[in-house]
């Protein structure tokens, strides 16, 4: 009983994650054992299928580098100069994995209340102090919110409450990340500076560390280029300026493009494709973004090595509404899937992201990898500062095509500038901060690997042949049906942010 995709995704209607419902099949595996391994374009793999989107409230280094430790891939925004998106690809290619990625350090004339602004702003507990607050310079101390709880006077030096570099326990660089991590444990300390032979700070490890290392998701160590370095991928546009946007950052290690446009197919895209692959082969280019089987044809013929799925069902956008295109995103991937398997071409299924469950349901209808804004916003690595508003603590997150983000330039993306008047695609907001995304990718992993136990599937590759062979059956849910599939009848409960 039931309907195969072919069948349901073929009546007049376009539907959305939501709308659809999968069939349980048959489990003769444990939900560990399924391998969500997958290739985000034709030439990278990862083991984490989930990126994080190129937009200026979600993906800087910060997130990259993060990103790529728990399996995945982070594509950096470039709603910034060219030589800023070149720096933000020098750190994460110049990251050690398993340390803290960009640790606060101070100098140690800073005051307390400087550091509480720091340490809410950035969502840390504690600062290195180095002399003059120099990012590598000579080890003096550190503070941690212990040292400064109780001190009232908040116009205190951190000289006067630092634990002083001869009283910390140290990590030196000579060591490997195992051996400054049983230092660590066997200190009992939270934080474990390392330095260099002269005494220089170089980094910083903690706990959470350990445990973001020790909870990765199974199989999810860190995607790595050839070089052993961390992988990354970065947003451009399609501007003569692009090209040289793209050659520059393509010098920096970048392991691939993607060409950002609401609506990828036009012939700036196909030019792009054709330089980019003329004068960059070693770089994938993955183009969109798109919702047809026309569109996608034409990107896949041009030679894109990737495609991004998805017009109007992200949780920022407007595009729908106010140019009335796109397309219900499970239609969108399942449709833009069966072109792409034709040329051996993988899809990332981006916006629209909520649960695990919409983790399933797209990679289950075709996508390779599934390309995350809302859910990864307001996390520590995320850009931007912490503020509260109405007693919760927020950051800020926004639709690259609000007139926000357009403000600062983000509005080729669109092509909404018509004289001076700008057009907004997409809205500017807050969200919760919903803490490290080294807890919340874990979590959605294991619940995406246990909606594959319970279709059967133990892999990506299982679950599109089941999906290609009409062996998934799904249907659609209505109203009521999908009430009765979420939470109903509670007076109060409690649920985790995503
Ligand atoms: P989620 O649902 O994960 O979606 O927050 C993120 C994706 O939304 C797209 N995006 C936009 N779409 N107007 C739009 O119509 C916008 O301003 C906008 N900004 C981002 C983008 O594809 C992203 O990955």
């Amino acid at each position: 009983d039931g309907y195969s995709a072919e069948v349901l995704f073929n009546q007049g209607f376009c539907y959305t994650y939501d709308d659809v419902i999968f069939h349980p099949g048959f489990i003769d595996f444990a939900a560990d054992q399924v391998d969500l391994s997958t290739r985000v374009s034709r030439n990278i793999t990862i083991r984490t299928p989930l990126v994080s989107s190129p937009m200026d409230t979600v993906t800087e280094s910060e997130m990259a580098v993060a990103m790529a430790e728990v399996g995945g891939m982070g594509f950096l925004h470039y709603n910034m100069t060219m030589e800023s998106q070149v720096e933000h690809v020098k750190r994460v290619k110049s990251h050690n994995p398993g340390y803290v990625a960009n640790p606060a350090i101070m100098g140690p004339s800073a005051t307390l209340s400087e550091l509480d602004k720091l340490l809410t702003a950035r969502g840390f507990t504690s600062v290195c102090v180095t002399e003059d607050g120099a990012s590598e310079g000579t080890l003096l101390g550190l503070v941690t919110t212990r040292d400064i709880e109780f001190v009232r006077d908040r116009t205190t030096a951190l000289s006067e409450v630092m634990t002083t570099v001869g009283k910390l326990v140290l990590g030196s660089t000579d060591m490997t990340l195992q051996e400054n991590e049983t230092t660590l444990l066997e200190c009992k300390r939270g934080k474990l500076p390392i330095v260099n032979r002269h005494g220089c700070l170089t980094g910083l490890l903690t706990r959470a560390n350990v445990k973001a290392r020790l909870n990765r998701p199974a199989a999810g160590a860190p995607a790595l280029d050839n070089h052993g370095k961390l992988l990354c991928g970065a947003a451009i546009g399609t501007r003569d300026t692009d090209r040289v946007r793209a050659q520059q950052l393509f010098g920096a290690g970048v392991n691939a493009i993607i060409l950002d446009s609401s609506q990828g197919d036009s012939v700036y895209q196909l030019e792009m494709i054709k330089f980019l692959k003329n004068e960059l082969p070693q770089l994938d280019v993955i183009a969109g973004n798109v919702v047809t089987q026309q569109q996608a044809r034409r990107l896949l013929e041009a030679g894109a090595d990737g495609l991004r799925v998805g017009m109007g069902s992200g949780s920022i956008c407007t595009t729908q509404e106010v140019c009335a295109v796109g397309r219900g995103q499970a239609t969108a991937v399942y449709k833009v899937g069966q072109v792409a398997r034709e040329f051996d071409v993988p899809i990332i299924a981006d916006g629209g992201i909520q649960n695990s469950g919409h983790i399933v349901k797209a990679l289950a209808l075709g996508a390779n990898v599934a390309m995350c804004g809302s859910v990864f916003s307001g996390s520590t690595e995320a850009p931007g500062q912490y503020f509260y508003q109405d007693g919760a603590r927020v950051k800020k997150y926004r639709g690259m095509g609000s007139l926000d983000a357009m403000k600062k330039g983000s509005d080729s993306r669109y092509l909404s500038e018509s004289g001076h008047l700008k057009i907004a695609q997409g809205v500017s907001g807050t969200v919760r901060d919903k803490g490290s995304i080294k807890s919340t990718i874990p979590y959605l992993i294991h619940g995406a690997k246990q909606g594959f136990q319970d279709l059967g599937a133990d892999s990506l590759e299982k679950v599109h042949q089941m999906l290609a062979n009409g062996l998934m059956t799904m249907e659609v849910r209505t109203n009521a049906a999908q009430k009765e599939g979420g939470i109903h009848d509670m007076h109060s409960y409690t649920k985790v942010p995503w």
